[in-house]
């Protein structure tokens, strides 16, 4: 069996050079390895990164200079110890891939061959068993697919968790056609790239979950939503349409059957309300990308006023496993309310940045710990916000909470897609209020009063305490804001958009107060309510705070104590992640 090289070529990797490493490679290419360019391998932290397969060897930090090394070694069965993961607490390294922490608590369905195939292959994921699924399907009855994925208790990764197979039912009993399949690759959240990565890495996988519900719901068009700034994500769909249609995957007769279904891609312009199902649909009729009132279902009248399934990009890619392995085997991961796994994007103050995929039911602090590694630079975790952009902000109190639906409602926020951002001491939850929503007042729509006016009287109390001018009446204000605009807004965006300010509000009041009463901002964060300060008790004169400021703000005495210059100081906060005694005070 030829040795595989496989570098990492999803955007964090590229980033830092994967495309250079990948041409060293071509430029060295000989008879007894391979080499691929694949899609993300997870640990985007530890980039540029490499596996050797066989032996499920893992580097780190590779460097083009690295290649011959690692090519050098592999012939002679041995490893580049250098270019091996170590902890960075316990100095152990480790060689292989599902011994290094990051990856030991992960279980994979949807991500298991991204990383391993060739996205522009499908010679590639035929290998690894692709299109085996579509297959089964087709000697079965639509009912009974329709039947498994209920049983399966797969609820949808796009945000609400609805179930999947209900969804499918609805469409399946409609007696009107045409029915369109729908994919949701539009993912706006800031920070989150789950679903690109899955549509960048593998491509098949997607194009068969929407083969098999197009025949499980009897569909003969499909659509996938995607926005323009993927555009290695689409050029990747592209690429495996074309292939499908040539092995006859898809296209008419699809494995000399009757069933046949083609795929076409949408390209969106990156407005995060075109996610939301009828905007989206609005948006692939060329119209402009509003949300509609929610009276008709998508299962009657949807893309043209027709039935039209619509699923996130995530949930069609659990589809192949479930129909190979069953209900009942995957049902053997998760929980009983939230079966299976769930893909994350690990980002913000978190050791081990990257993409995730773990069983439903992993308590929080195992993410943050066991996969993450830590909170960055050893500093202690204050919340974690799950759900994009207008989810919540949970607390360090529910540590041990299991990462489901049905928990992270209960404690104020949600599931959403799946972006998962750390945060530390030294981020303000007044800011990350004003953040996100002045994040979901620009992408507002402005169809519906609540929404538009409502977002943006919010938007400017935050503002103002942010500015130390808040007043103590703003809190019971902002309270009943909060709960007017999703008691009355339109669509989702609205209903969910003021969720991290009530979840701040609801956990961190205090940090409103401080702002209000004492001017004074908790986390160091607000610039007005901040003043950095050297305590010269903690300070050991290190002068590692002199060399962090930019903009030269502190200045040494003769003695070799240090000082801020208030008049000059940016209070951007680097010194104090600088001093390892805690010695910078604000
Ligand atoms: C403002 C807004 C943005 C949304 N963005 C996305 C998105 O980017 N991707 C997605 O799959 N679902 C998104 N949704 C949820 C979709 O409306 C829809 O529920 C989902 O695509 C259905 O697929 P699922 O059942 O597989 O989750 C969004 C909803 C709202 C209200
Ligand atoms: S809630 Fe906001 S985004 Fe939704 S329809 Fe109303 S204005 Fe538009
Ligand atoms: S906060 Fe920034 S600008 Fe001010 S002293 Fe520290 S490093 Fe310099």
């Amino acid at each position: 069996m030829k040795i595989k090289f496989l570098v990492c070529g999803d955007v964090g990797c590229l980033g830092n050079g994967s495309q250079e490493i990948y041409e060293r490679f071509q430029n060295h290419k000989q008879d007894w390895f391979e080499i691929k360019l694949t899609g993300c391998q997870g640990f985007c932290a530890a980039g540029p990164v490499i596996q050797v397969q066989p032996g499920d060897i893992f580097y780190q930090k590779v460097k083009p200079d690295d290649v011959e090394e690692i090519i050098e070694k592999a012939r002679q069965h041995q490893v580049v110890d250098r270019l091996l993961w170590k902890d960075a607490k316990t100095r152990e390294k480790f060689e292989k891939v599902h011994e290094i922490p990051f990856y030991r608590k992960q279980k994979k369905i949807v991500l298991n061959t991204n990383g391993q195939v060739d996205p522009e292959s499908i010679d590639d994921y035929l290998d690894f068993g692709g299109y085996d699924a579509l297959k089964k399907t087709l000697t079965l009855h639509p009912e009974d697919i329709v039947n498994e994925i209920i049983k399966s208790g797969l609820r949808g990764r796009g945000g609400g968790g609805f179930s999947t197979g209900r969804k499918w039912k609805s469409i399946f009993e409609s007696e009107q056609t045409p029915k369109y399949v729908l994919c949701n690759g539009d993912e706006g959240d800031p920070g989150a790239f789950m679903d690109r990565s899955v549509m960048q890495g593998t491509p098949h996988l997607v194009l068969e979950g929407m083969a098999i519900a197009a025949y499980a719901v009897g569909s003969t068009q499909g659509y996938i939503y995607v926005r323009d700034e993927y555009p290695i994500a689409i050029k990747n769909l592209r690429i495996a349409i074309d292939a499908a249609k040539k092995k006859g995957f898809l296209g008419d007769q699809i494995m000399g059957t009757d069933f046949s279904f083609d795929i076409k891609i949408k390209r969106g312009a990156g407005a995060f309300v075109c996610g939301e199902s009828s905007a989206l649909m609005r948006s692939i009729e060329g119209k402009i990308g509003e949300p509609n009132e929610k009276y008709v279902h998508a299962a009657e009248a949807g893309l043209w006023k027709k039935p039209s399934l619509l699923n996130n990009v995530e949930t069609f890619a659990n589809v192949p496993y479930i129909i190979l392995n069953g209900a009942d085997k995957y049902r053997e991961l998760g929980t009983e309310g939230s079966p299976g796994t769930k893909v994350f994007s690990l980002v913000g103050k978190i050791k081990n940045a990257g993409l995730i995929e773990v069983p439903m039911g992993i308590a929080l602090r195992e993410i943050i710990y066991d996969v993450g590694g830590g909170i960055s630079k050893n500093r202690p975790f204050k919340a974690v916000q799950t759900g994009g952009p207008s989810g919540g902000c949970i607390p360090i109190d529910y540590m041990d909470l299991p990462i489901d639906y049905d928990s992270l409602t209960r404690v104020g926020s949600m599931m959403g897609s799946g972006g998962m951002i750390v945060m530390d001491d030294c981020d303000c939850m007044v800011e990350l209020a004003r953040y996100f929503t002045r994040f979901l007042m620009e992408e507002s729509c402005g169809k519906c009063t609540p929404c538009r006016e409502g977002l943006m009287q919010v938007y400017s109390i935050l503002e103002r305490i942010t500015r130390g001018e808040g007043r103590m009446e703003d809190i019971e204000l902002l309270e009943e804001l909060g709960e007017y605009i999703s008691e009355s807004a339109l669509c989702g965006l609205g209903k969910s958009a003021p969720n991290p300010l009530l979840s701040t509000l609801r956990y961190f009041k205090h940090e409103y107060i401080d702002h209000i009463e004492n001017k004074h901002c908790t986390a160091g964060v607000c610039k007005r309510l901040t003043r950095f300060e050297i305590d010269p008790e903690a300070c050991k004169k290190c002068g590692a705070c002199y060399k962090a400021c930019v903009v030269s703000a502190i200045e040494k005495a003769d003695d070799g104590t240090y000082k801020i210059n208030q008049d000059k100081c940016v209070k951007c906060g680097e010194c104090r992640l600088s001093c390892n005694f805690n010695a910078i005070t604000w």
